[in-house]
């Protein structure tokens, strides 16, 4: 029996029973973090809108109303900066400065980013997040053409994508070598990974008396990273506020941790194919996004690719070195359109080796290495497996074909996510909830995966 799930003029997604129930409460939760305008991720530990976060929770939401997630997006790009940067959090006037920190008066992003172009109105923070909102437009739009032309959604959306993507390829390639270098452990998402812990060790603590976390009011001590982390966080934040959110050139780099990611590239790459896409659909030439792209997969190849390793490894611009940490940012370029059969072939064989467990020891891939020195099942993107990426991975080895380990992987992850109240993240070995409950882009790609049909190539 199907079940139909739909709240507007979206295309009908049809559910099987089980899963009917499952997309009933992953649109609950959805419901219930919808704020009028956008989506908290979670409104305990993350009060207000989060970039990555947004723009995995309108490919879900793009199965329930196509007018959703197109506000959700829309609202996330209203708060662009003039130079281009999309921030990572949007702040919510309407959630108390105790509700977060670092709040909007440590930021101070109206008065300290005004030579970057920050908005006058709207309190935002200064760093950035990974480049998924290209991908997940491309989406939104294809989920309902119609709506999406009615609204003027593309034609509305492109210049300000296009803008994000001269951001990051032209403001932050600080190493030189033709890719996005992060300059936060915050902005590739994985904010705790064992990969940052060289290049954080050379960053001077912020006092602890200096400022107050919030995180753990909401959370358990042992899920979430150090207060000497914390500290570090800090330090990197308040200093790049205080040289006005400024993005030195390569040659003059003041910043102290600059990172080359392969989560970040490939998603910018997978974006960058997609802008073309939508660049196509607007009836213009997408000849720059796909030479764009070309390029960005050479560098990524080029720079990252560790044969020996069986995958990509973070490159530490400071220190001129790759960090020699298997985190699972190594595997996203599964990914990237066009990626030559032979890696995609090796990314797939770590995966599925001792390191990540996948159809093995792990029932969802985790953030890092089962092996590796640093491993905890529980720490924040210390060992835990995450919804998104398992999602990312879902869709990279559908797209280089390997069907099979797909629905595998699609099935563990629906499975998990049910089972553990769409938890934050999960512990890789028994799925055991961890972080917080009711997590957005958990509901959301729980959706985008009910959706897809068993055996797909693509969706
Ligand atoms: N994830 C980070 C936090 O814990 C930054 O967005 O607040």
């Amino acid at each position: 029996m199907e079940h139909v799930v739909q709240q507007d003029g979206c295309p009908r997604v049809r559910f099987t029973e089980r899963g009917a129930v499952t997309a009933q409460h992953a649109r609950r939760v959805l419901s219930r973090n919808w704020t009028g305008s956008s989506t908290v991720p979670s409104h305990s530990l993350y009060p207000h809108q989060w970039s990555w976060d947004s723009a995995f929770i309108a490919i879900g939401l793009r199965h329930l109303s196509a007018l959703r997630a197109q506000r959700e997006l829309e609202t996330l790009l209203a708060a662009q900066w003039g130079d281009g940067r999309i921030p990572h959090i949007v702040f919510n006037p309407a959630i108390p400065h105790e509700a977060y920190f670092p709040s909007p008066d440590f930021w101070r992003s109206t008065t300290a980013g005004a030579a970057a172009g920050a908005p006058t109105r709207t309190e935002t923070s200064g760093i950035v997040q990974p480049p998924v909102h290209a991908l997940a437009a491309w989406l939104v739009h294809r989920a309902d053409p119609g709506a999406s032309w009615r609204r003027g959604f593309l034609p509305r959306l492109y210049p300000r994508l296009a803008a994000w993507h001269r951001y990051l390829t032209e403001r932050r390639d600080l190493g030189g070598h033709g890719l996005v270098s992060v300059i936060h452990p915050w902005e590739p998402g994985m904010d705790n990974s064992p990969c940052w812990d060289g290049p954080l060790a050379r960053i001077t603590p912020a006092a602890a008396h200096s400022f107050r976390r919030a995180d753990l009011g909401h959370g358990a001590a042992i899920d979430r990273p150090t207060d000497l982390d914390y500290g570090r966080y800090v330090r990197l934040a308040a200093d790049y506020r205080d040289r006005g959110y400024h993005d030195h050139g390569q040659a003059e780099t003041a910043h102290p941790f600059a990172v080359e990611d392969p989560g970040v590239n490939s998603l910018l790459i997978a974006s960058e194919h997609a802008l073309a896409g939508i660049a196509l659909a607007l009836g213009r030439d997408p000849a720059g996004h796909l030479d764009r792209a070309r390029r960005l997969t050479e560098a990524l190849i080029r720079r990252m690719w560790h044969p020996d390793m069986g995958q990509f490894l973070c490159h530490d611009v400071r220190a001129g070195a790759p960090i020699r940490e298997r985190g699972v940012a190594g595997l996203l370029p599964l990914i990237v359109p066009g990626l030559p059969g032979d890696i995609a072939a090796a990314l797939l064989r770590t995966a599925t080796g001792e390191h990540f467990g996948l159809g093995g020891s792990a029932r969802l891939v985790p953030s890092y290495d089962l092996r590796g020195p640093a491993f905890d099942p529980h720490r924040y993107w210390r060992g835990p497996a995450w919804f998104n990426v398992n999602w990312l991975l879902e869709r990279g080895l559908r797209q280089h074909g390997h069907l099979e380990r797909a629905d595998e992987l699609r099935s563990a992850a629906l499975t998990a996510a049910a089972a553990s109240g769409f938890a934050e993240y999960v512990d890789p070995y028994t799925g055991e909830a961890r972080g917080t409950r009711d997590f957005s882009w958990t509901a959301a790609l729980t959706l985008d995966l009910l959706a897809e049909p068993e055996g797909g190539t693509h969706r």
